[in-house]
C-alpha cells in the first residue's frame, strides 16, 4: 500500500516531499515532512472550501449547514416529487409484497430476524409499516444504524415518504445531535444512541418496537446492544425485537434470541457478471480509474458506475484522477462524480441519491457504507478495489488504528450484487479470482473483536454488568481486550481494584466520550477550567479546523501557526476556538486565517451538548481565565498514559512502550524553539515514523501526581527532587478478585 501510495504521489508531481523528507528528516523544513495525515485533511479541507464557498456565495440565508439543517433545507426539493410518485414507489418495493405476512410474525413473536437483499425496503419501511399497525401508541419505534450517515438520510428519506418535517413524527439522533421532539414516534439512530439511552431508561420503556437493523454489519455496538435487549425482552414481554440482515448469520441471531423466526423477503436481483483481474492489480487507484473511463466510454448510457474505494482519502484522489483524464479527453459524454464518505458534509452526500441529468451517467466514489448502508439507484456497473479500512486495536500502543485490509468474500459478493438491482448488471473485481479464493476471509472479523473496548466497558459497568466475562457476548471479545480496557479505566480511575465502577467512572460514563475525554472534562472541573477543557473536547471530536488548499499550503501554514500555543496544541485549538468567537464567527474571518467555518460551528454545537450534560450532571462550569496551566494538568490527568520523554533533538522516546517517536510537524510544538523534557499527546500517527498528534507539554511532578501507578518522582541526596519520573509498570498489578480470577497472570503477561 505504502508503494502504491508513493507511486500515485509521484505520478501527481508531488515526489519532492518524499525524497526530501527522506534526506532531512530531523531537519526541519515544514515542506519536507507530509504526511498521509495531512493529504487528508488537506483533501478533506479542500472539499469543504469549496462547499463553504458555493455556501457564502449562496447568501446569508443559508449560513448554518450541520446535517440536520441541510437536510430541512432540502426538504423543499423533495416534496416535489410527487405524493402519488413516492406511494408508488413505496409500494413496487420488495418488503411492500410480504407486508401483511410479516405483520403476521410480527403479531406472533416477540423477536422476527428478517432478511432481505439491500434495497428490498427494510430499513425505509419497517418501521412505517409498524407504525401503520398502531405499534406508534404505545410507544417510539427505533431503528438503530451503525452508521451515522445512514442514520440520517434514511429518516430524511422516511420524513418524506410520509410527507413530515424531519424532527417531528420522523426524527433521528447521532453522537452530539438530537433531531426528535415530543412529537417523534419513528426515531432513526446510531446504535450507539440507543445502548445510551439503557443507562437513563434500562428497559427502554420509551420504545414499543426496536428495529436492529444492518446487523450483518456486526458493529460494536450492535453486538453490545444485543447482549443488553436479551435481558431486557425478558422483562418486557411486550416489546417487540426486529433485527434485520442483508444475508448471511441469520442462523446466529435468530439462535442467539431463542430460535426466533427468520422471515424471507424474497428478493428480486438481476443476474451480474463477475470479471476478475487477470493479474495483482499494483494500484487499485489507477486500476478503478481506468475501468471507470472504460466502462463510461464503451457502455450505453443509461447505467451508473459504483466504485467500491477504501476512505476518504483514496477517495478524494480517485474523483480528482477520474476527472482530470475525462477533461483530456475529446467531447465525451457527461460524467458527474460523486464522493462519498462519512465525513462528508450533508448536502454533498444527499448528492447521490440525485438521478444523472438525462444523456449523463454519474459515478459514485464509496466506502463501504455503500455496500449495504445505502442505496444508490441506478447502478449497473460495480468497480470493486477489494479493500476495507478496519478498526483494529494495536496491543501494543493500547489503542485502535484504521488499518487497510482485503475485504471478506461475503462483502465482495454484497458489493458485486449492488449492480444488479434494477437489471442486469456488470461488477469488475480489482483483484484476481485466486486471491478471492485463498486470501479473504469468509465474513470478516465482527468489530468487537478487533477493537479497544473502554468505552463499551464503562458502559456495560454503568449498566450493573458486574462480571464482563460473563455478560452474553454473541462471540464474546478475546478476554485480553477486555482485561486491557479495564486496565486502561483503572488507570483512569474510573474502576476500582476489584474492578467495580468509581465514583469518577459513574460520571465519565455519562458522557458520550472515550474515557480519557470524559475524565479530562471532569478533570477540569477539579482544576477550575471546566469551561475552556469543554472546549478543547469540542474542538477535538470534530475533524481538524485548520485547512490547508493545495496550492497555498505555505501561506495556510504561517495563518496557522499565528494561533500556536508553543506549550500546547490543546490550548492552540482553545485559542483558536476563543478567536473565533471573538470574531463574532464570521465566515470571511475563517477564510482569512484558514479555517473551517463550518468545522468551526459543529464543534460550537458539540460544545453546548457537553455543557448541557455537565449541567445535568452538576458539574461545576468554572474558567480558569488565562491561566491555562490549569488546562495542561486536566490534559495530563487524562493522558498521563500516553507520555513521551525527550531524547535527543526532536526524538522522544514513549514511557511505556519505550517507542521513539517525534512531534507531528503540525503541532505548535514543532520548531517552537525549546525542547521540552516531558509531553503527553492525544494520538499517534504512524507514517515514515511515529508521530505524536496534537501534544501539550506537561510537569513532570504532574505525571507523578496523575499517574502514580506509572510513575515515581527520584529523590537524589534526599533533598533535591529529581524530576526524572522512571517508568515503574512492571510493577503494575491491577487486583480485580471479582470479576476474572485469571486476570493477574493476565495481567501481567500483558504488561510485560
Ligand atoms: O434497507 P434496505 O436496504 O432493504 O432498503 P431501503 O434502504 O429501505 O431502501 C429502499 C428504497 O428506498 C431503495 O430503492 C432506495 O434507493 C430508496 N431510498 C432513497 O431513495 N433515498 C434514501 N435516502 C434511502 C432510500
Ligand atoms: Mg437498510
Amino acid at each position: 500500500v505504502k508503494r502504491q501510495r508513493e507511486k500515485r504521489e509521484q505520478s501527481r508531481g508531488r515526489q519532492k516531499y518524499g525524497e526530501l523528507g527522506a534526506k532531512s528528516m530531523g531537519a526541519k523544513e515544514e515542506s519536507a515532512l507530509k504526511d498521509l495525515k495531512e493529504k487528508a485533511e488537506m483533501e478533506e479541507s479542500l472539499l469543504k472550501v469549496k462547499s463553504q464557498r458555493e455556501e457564502d456565495e449562496s447568501g446569508a440565508g443559508r449560513k448554518s449547514m450541520q446535517y440536520g439543517e441541510a437536510l430541512k433545507k432540502d426538504r423543499k426539493v423533495v416534496t416535489n416529487e410527487s405524493i402519488a410518485e413516492i406511494a408508488r414507489q413505496r409500494r413496487s418495493l420488495p418488503v411492500f409484497t410480504v407486508r401483511d405476512q410479516l405483520l403476521q410474525v410480527i403479531r406472533d413473536n416477540q423477536v422476527v430476524i428478517i432478511v432481505g437483499e439491500t434495497g428490498s425496503g427494510k430499513t425505509t419501511q419497517l418501521t412505517q409499516y409498524l407504525n401503520e399497525e398502531g405499534y406508534g401508541r404505545k410507544g417510539m419505534i427505533g431503528c438503530t444504524q451503525p452508521r451515522r450517515v445512514a442514520a440520517v438520510s434514511v429518516a430524511k428519506r422516511v420524513a418524506e415518504e410520509m410527507n413530515v418535517e424531519l424532527s417531528k413524527q420522523v426524527g433521528y439522533a447521532i453522537r452530539f445531535e438530537d433531531c426528535t421532539s415530543r412529537e417523534t414516534i419513528i426515531k432513526y439512530m446510531t446504535d450507539g444512541i440507543l445502548l445510551r439511552e439503557t443507562l437513563s431508561d434500562d428497559d427502554l420503556d420509551a420504545y414499543s418496537c426496536i428495529v436492529m437493523d444492518e446487523a450483518h454489519e456486526r458493529s460494536l455496538n450492535t453486538d453490545v446492544l444485543f447482549g443488553v435487549l436479551r435481558k431486557v425482552l425478558t422483562r418486557r414481554r411486550d416489546l417487540k425485537v426486529i433485527v434485520t440482515s442483508a444475508t448471511l448469520n441469520a442462523d446466529r441471531f435468530a439462535d442467539f434470541f431463542g430460535r426466533a423466526p427468520i422471515y424471507n423477503i424474497p428478493g428480486r436481483t438481476f443476474p451480474v457478471d463477475v470479471f476478475y483481474s487477470k493479474s495483482t492489480v499494483e494500484d487499485y487507484v489507477e486500476g478503478a480509474v481506468k475501468q471507470v473511463i472504460q466502462i463510461h466510454l464503451q457502455a450505453p448510457l443509461p447505467g451508473d458506475i459504483l466504485v467500491f474505494m477504501t476512505g476518504q482519502e483514496d477517495i478524494e484522489v480517485t474523483c480528482e484522477i477520474i476527472a482530470d483524464r475525462m477533461s483530456k479527453l475529446e467531447d465525451p459524454p457527461p460524467l458527474i462524480i460523486l464522493p462519498i464518505y462519512s465525513q462528508l458534509a450533508a448536502d454533498l452526500q444527499a448528492r447521490i441519491f440525485e438521478a444523472a441529468p438525462e444523456g449523463a451517467r454519474k459515478v459514485v466514489v464509496a466506502t463501504n457504507i455503500a455496500e449495504t448502508s445505502l442505496t444508490v439507484n441506478g447502478v449497473s456497473f460495480v468497480v470493486d478495489a477489494g479493500y476495507c479500512k478496519l478498526k483494529t486495536y494495536n496491543p501494543r500502543v493500547g489503542m485502535d488504528a484504521l488499518l487497510l485490509c482485503p475485504t471478506s468474500r461475503a462483502s465482495a459478493n454484497q458489493r458485486s450484487g449492488r449492480a444488479g438491482r434494477t437489471g442486469p448488471g456488470r461488477a469488475y473485481r480489482l483483484f484476481t479470482a485466486n486471491a478471492m479464493a485463498n486470501e479473504m476471509l469468509e465474513s470478516s472479523v465482527p468489530e468487537i473483536q478487533r477493537t479497544n473496548l473502554s468505552h463499551v466497558v464503562l458502559l456495560l459497568k454503568s449498566l450493573g454488568v458486574r462480571d464482563l466475562l460473563e455478560f452474553d457476548f454473541m462471540d464474546p471479545p478475546p478476554e485480553e481486550n477486555i482485561v486491557k480496557s479495564m486496565h486502561g479505566l483503572w488507570m483512569l480511575g474510573a474502576l476500582d481494584s476489584h474492578g467495580n465502577l468509581t465514583d469518577l467512572g459513574r460520571r465519565m460514563a455519562t458522557f458520550p466520550l472515550d474515557p480519557p475525554l470524559a475524565k479530562m472534562l471532569l478533570a477540569g472541573e477539579r482544576e477550575g477550567c471546566s469551561q475552556e477543557v469543554a472546549t478543547i473536547v469540542a474542538m477535538l471530536s470534530v475533524p481538524s479546523v485548520f485547512f490547508r488548499p493545495r496550492d497555498r499550503e505555505e501561506e495556510a501554514d504561517a495563518a496557522r501557526e499565528k494561533f500556536f500555543v508553543p506549550e500546547s496544541d490543546h490550548l492552540t485549538l482553545l485559542h483558536v476556538y476563543q478567536r473565533w468567537r471573538s470574531a463574532g464567527e464570521r465566515a470571511d474571518w475563517c477564510a482569512k486565517h484558514f479555517l473551517n467555518a463550518r468545522g468551526l460551528r459543529r464543534a460550537k454545537e458539540v460544545r453546548s451538548q457537553l455543557i448541557e450534560v455537565m449541567k445535568d450532571e452538576k458539574i461545576a462550569l468554572t474558567t480558569c481565565g488565562t491561566d491555562w496551566d490549569s488546562v495542561r494538568k486536566a490534559v495530563t490527568s487524562a493522558y498521563f498514559h500516553q507520555a513521551a520523554k525527550m531524547k535527543g533533538i526532536g526524538e522522544y522516546i514513549n514511557m511505556r512502550s519505550a517507542v521513539v517517536c517525534a512531534v507531528h510537524p503540525t503541532s505548535s510544538l514543532y520548531g517552537a524553539g525549546f525542547t521540552p523534557d516531558y509531553v503527553v499527546y492525544h494520538e499517534l500517527i504512524y507514517t515514515q515514523k511515529e508521530y505524536m498528534s496534537c501534544v501539550t507539554v506537561v510537569e513532570p511532578h504532574w505525571l507523578a501526581e496523575m499517574g502514580p501507578m506509572f510513575f515515581t518522582l527520584k529523590y537524589s541526596g534526599g533533598r533535591t527532587l529529581n524530576t526524572n519520573p522512571e517508568v515503574v509498570n512492571e510493577d503494575v498489578s491491577t487486583p480485580y478478585e471479582d470479576d476474572v480470577s485469571a486476570i493477574s497472570s493476565l495481567q501481567r503477561k500483558l504488561e510485560k
